[in-house]
């Protein structure tokens, strides 16, 4: 089994994320990490422990806090899509003491990178915080850690960024941080909207579920991010980013890559956090990032939903 850990900012996604890669049965998850993003730090690591619970792994799988805020801009929440408490009100129900533990989140990283050299796969679907004070803490990281898959930026922007008009809300959320990640030299994919976009939960795939275990909470959960995006785009339905984060790191055939060079704009402000990339080779820099340019999105979406039907 493959390990990894998951760095999280939980958010309806991010727990749909957890709960495939749970079901998968196909990864080993060392921790989960989490990170202020979609809602504050106190507020995800709620929502990440009531999903463990909810799973029934909860004595089996800890979670980590990290930072509570990105390294240089004020913290930026996305409680549009992902409601007050981001995950919809869908785990109100349980009723838990959220256990303390002592060991932050970068910590947890680098320790368990030195102790699995060459074996890690870091699956990253919130602000990359937590991974550039890794990096920082510990620069031998970029030789210990096997790949990193990340859910952020978009490519082909041209406007359809989801937070400013090029820039996607991971990166946005942490510019900064996204810089240190994708300068560090470590082996790294970069699951962008371009391809998550195309991997839409919709209202039929959600009845698919119905007599399984999850149909509720994926129903419940999803409510406010699919009447978002009936708003926006006319489609009931939610993008399964981060899910297809860990679908990547589950099997990389899910999509097409090419590697460039890529950067993160950190200093306009029209344009702050947006993923640059150097397709032409204009700058004369190494590539240092693979990027998707294309998703088997049905083929996805199948294994996606047999896992969740298990
Ligand atoms: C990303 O931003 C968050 O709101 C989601 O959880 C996902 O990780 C999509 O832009
Ligand atoms: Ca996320």
């Amino acid at each position: 089994m493959k390990k990894v850990i998951i760095d999280v900012d939980t958010g309806v996604d991010d727990a749909l994320a957890i709960l495939y890669a749970v079901q998968s049965e196909q990864l080993d998850i060392l921790g989960i990490t989490a990170v202020s993003g979609n809602v504050p730090l106190e507020q995800v690591t709620i929502n990440t422990n009531r999903m463990l619970n909810l799973i029934g792994i909860n004595d089996k799988i800890t979670v980590y806090k990290g930072a509570s805020r990105p390294l240089l801009r004020e913290p930026f929440h996305e409680f549009r899509v992902h409601g007050e408490d981001g995950i919809g009100g869908a785990l109100d129900h349980i009723d838990m003491e959220i256990p303390e533990n002592e060991v932050f989140a970068a910590d947890f990283i680098i320790e368990q990178a030195k102790k699995h050299k060459g074996e890690l796969t870091l699956i990253m679907v919130g602000p990359l915080t937590n991974l550039a004070l890794a990096i920082r803490k510990e620069p031998r990281l970029a030789e210990w850690v096997k790949d990193v898959v990340i859910m952020g930026g978009i490519v082909e922007s041209a406007g359809r960024g989801n937070t400013l008009p090029t820039s996607e809300f991971n990166i946005f959320a942490d510019p900064e941080s996204a810089k240190i990640v994708f300068h560090s030299g470590l082996e790294m994919t970069l699951v962008s909207l371009d391809v998550t976009r195309k991997v839409m939960l919709m209202e039929e795939h959600i009845n698919e579920l119905e007599g399984t275990k999850y149909f509720d909470f994926v129903k419940n959960s999803t409510g406010i991010y699919r009447n978002f995006s009936a708003g926006l785009y006319g489609i009931n339905g939610c993008a399964l980013h981060d899910p297809l984060a860990v679908g990547v790191a589950l099997d990389k055939s899910f999509v097409k890559t090419e590697k460039y060079y890529v950067d993160v704009e950190t200093k306009s402000d029209l344009s702050y956090g947006q993923t640059i990339v150097d397709f032409r080779g204009l700058l004369k820099k190494e590539p240092n990032v693979n990027i998707c340019t294309d998703v088997d999105h049905e083929r996805f979406l199948k294994m996606f939903l047999d896992c969740l039907k298990k």
